[in-house]
Formats: C-alpha cells, sequence, structure tokens
C-alpha cells in the first residue's frame, strides 16, 4: 500500500504585501493544510511567519504556516509567484519586465526540480509576460502555468456593473480579456445581468457610461497605488479562490491568463479551471471589434516577448 498524502500545501514565494495578504487571505478561509513562505530577506520571511501564525492559533483554521525554501515550494502543490519588483506611482505594469524576469530566472534555478503535479500561477507583474516566460523555464505543461491576468480586472467591471444595475456582482457575468494592462478590452458583447444582455439589464448604458467603466476598471490600480503604494486584497482575494478552483478541483470559468498556441503568447481568456490548472480553453464569440482589440493586444505582448528573449539571450537572431 503507498503512503497516502497527508498534506496539500500551497506555496508562497514572495512574503511582501501581496504574499502576506494571500497567506492572511488562505488561513482565514482555509483550502490547504499548509502554507509555505518563501522570501530571500529572512528577517522580514520570519517576522510575518510569527505574525501570520499568531492568527492560526484560534482554533477554527486547519492550516499551519511555515517558513521554506524554494525546493521545498517546488513539491507543493500550487505555487503562487508574488516575488519581484512592484509600480510605483506613475510607472507600468510592463517597466518591471527586466527585474521581474531576472527574479524568476534564479527561483525556477532555486526550485528545480518541481513535482510534475505543482500548478504554477503567477502574480507578479508584468504577469502575462511572466506567465510566458515561467512555463518555459519551469518545463511544466503549459496548462499548469497561469496567471492571474484579468480575473481581477474582471471582478471589478463585475463591481462596477453590480452597482449601476443594482444586483449583486456575482449575478453578472462580464469578462475583461487580454492584457492586464494597458491592452486589456472588455468583451462587452458578452455580458449578462442576470438573465438580460446588458442593454437590457442596464437601461440607462450609454457609450460615455462605457468609456468611463472601461477607464475605470483599467486605471482602477494605479489610483489605488497612487494613495496607498500597492493593490494587496483584491488580488489576493483572486488568488486565493483560483487556489480553490484548482485544490477542489471546481471546475469554474474565469479569465486567467495561459498560453494561447494560437496567438503565440499568454494573454486572459476564459477557461474552465480544476485540478490539472486549464481543463480546456471555454469559447467566446467576439464581435469584430473586440476581435481585432484581442489581436492587437497579443501583437503587442508577443514584440514585448520577442525584446526580452533578445534581452536574456533567449532568440538566436
Ligand atoms: N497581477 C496582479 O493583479 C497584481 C496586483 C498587485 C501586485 N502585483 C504584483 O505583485 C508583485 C509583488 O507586489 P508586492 O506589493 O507584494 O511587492 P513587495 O515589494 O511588497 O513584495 C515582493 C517580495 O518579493 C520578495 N522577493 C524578491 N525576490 C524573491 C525571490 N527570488 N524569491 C522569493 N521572494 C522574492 C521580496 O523580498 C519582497 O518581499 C509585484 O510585481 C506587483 O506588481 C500584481
Amino acid at each position: 500500500m503507498t503512503t497516502p498524502r497527508l498534506k496539500t500545501s500551497i506555496a508562497i514565494l514572495g512574503c511582501g504585501d501581496v504574499g502576506s495578504t494571500l497567506a492572511y487571505t488562505l488561513i482565514l478561509n482555509p483550502i490547504c493544510s499548509e502554507v509555505i513562505l518563501v522570501d530571500p530577506k529572512t528577517d522580514l520571511l520570519n517576522a510575518q511567519v510569527r505574525d501570520l501564525g499568531d492568527a492560526t492559533f484560534r482554533g477554527n483554521t486547519g492550516c499551519k504556516i511555515r517558513a521554506g525554501s524554494h525546493k521545498d515550494a517546488g513539491q507543493a502543490d500550487v505555487v503562487v509567484i508574488t516575488a519581484g519588483a512592484k509600480q510605483k506611482v506613475g510607472e507600468s505594469r510592463l517597466s518591471l519586465l527586466t527585474r521581474n524576469l531576472h527574479i524568476l530566472q534564479s527561483i525556477f534555478t532555486s526550485m528545480s526540480p518541481i513535482s510534475s503535479h505543482t500548478i504554477l500561477l503567477l502574480v507578479a507583474n508584468p504577469v502575462d509576460i511572466l506567465t510566458y516566460f515561467a512555463q518555459k523555464l519551469s518545463g511544466l505543461p503549459p496548462s499548469q502555468v497561469l496567471g492571474t491576468g484579468t480575473s481581477l480586472d474582471s471582478a471589478r467591471l463585475r463591481g462596477v456593473l453590480a452597482e449601476k444595475a443594482g444586483v449583486a456582482p456575482n449575478s453578472i457575468d462580464a469578462y475583461v480579456l487580454g492584457e492586464h494592462g494597458d491592452g486589456q478590452f472588455i468583451a462587452w458583447s458578452n455580458i449578462t445581468i442576470g438573465t438580460a444582455p446588458l442593454e437590457l439589464g442596464l437601461p440607462n448604458f450609454t457609450p460615455e457610461l462605457k468609456k468611463d467603466i472601461a477607464e475605470h476598471t483599467r486605471g482602477a490600480a494605479a489610483a489605488i497605488i497612487a494613495s496607498k503604494g500597492c493593490t494587496a486584497y483584491g488580488v489576493a482575494n483572486i488568488a486565493a479562490s483560483i487556489c480553490k478552483y484548482i485544490l477542489f478541483n471546481q471546475r469554474t470559468v474565469r479569465p486567467i491568463s495561459f498560453y494561447q498556441p494560437s496567438l503565440g503568447c499568454c494573454l486572459s481568456m476564459p477557461c474552465v479551471l480544476g485540478r490539472k490548472g486549464v481543463e480546456r480553453a471555454m469559447p467566446i464569440i467576439l464581435d469584430e471589434t473586440e476581435q481585432r482589440e484581442l489581436e492587437d493586444c497579443a501583437k503587442n505582448l508577443r514584440s514585448v516577448i520577442e525584446g526580452a528573449e533578445r534581452e536574456f539571450g533567449m532568440r538566436k537572431d
């Protein structure tokens, strides 16, 4: 008889603002038996483990928290990568690429060998580009390497539409697709409010409102960063939900960043999430404008990838 697996574990690489908030979210809403935190700043790491550990003693969370190495992380069921520099006020996500790709390379060198069952979830920015490189560097199948992508932008979109329509956010189906960044676009043609298409569910919908909503969704992170220096609660909540869909094999449909063979990059499209990661892409019918936005977005991401491959000596030309 083989020994049963006693633990489910989520490793979080980087225990700064996002990583520690994610760990706290997982303690309050436990979905695994162990959270492993990894960070080269050992004083910070140990302090976070002690502080978060205090939140596990009230007795109704079965989740333990401990410090670990990159090697330990490589054996976890899910590895969430929040390690990396964050945007300063006015900075774009893409400007973080060189710094965060160096960090990503060093992570995979230290984590190897990675368990063939591990699912990687990228949070660090620019998340679509790092998801692409994480897949190359890890050697895992593309279905096991995901990025939070536009799932946070989509939640923000559902929030603003819910407020306008006077219904709960979970009564709305609405997807922001493409890049988690300036190249994102809203699949307006697919939005439903309860049982109704957008125009029926939101009778006061105008072109001005459409523009305002798109700007709000695109600019939400920058506005928060301008006032408090980071965003953490929203993305931590989204990352914790994605971990749950995976570990509970929940088969939930969400827009997340994953490899798109026909476009040659990672960007967000709807997919079914389960224990194997992306169980399958979920088809979506886009109108002509949305299809063009998708293609433009992929073209830009491809050119950033090619630039980074040149800079990091990963291309022959
Ligand atoms: N995808 C999203 O929606 C989203 C939202 C918010 C933030 N982010 C991104 O998440 C990242 C983290 O943001 P933050 O606010 O937590 O930053 P932070 O500076 O507070 O924390 C980052 C941590 O990563 C650690 N780190 C560096 N190299 C490491 C390595 N090799 N292994 C493990 N840890 C390492 C640092 O020591 C630091 O503690 C940034 O890139 C930010 O842009 C993404």
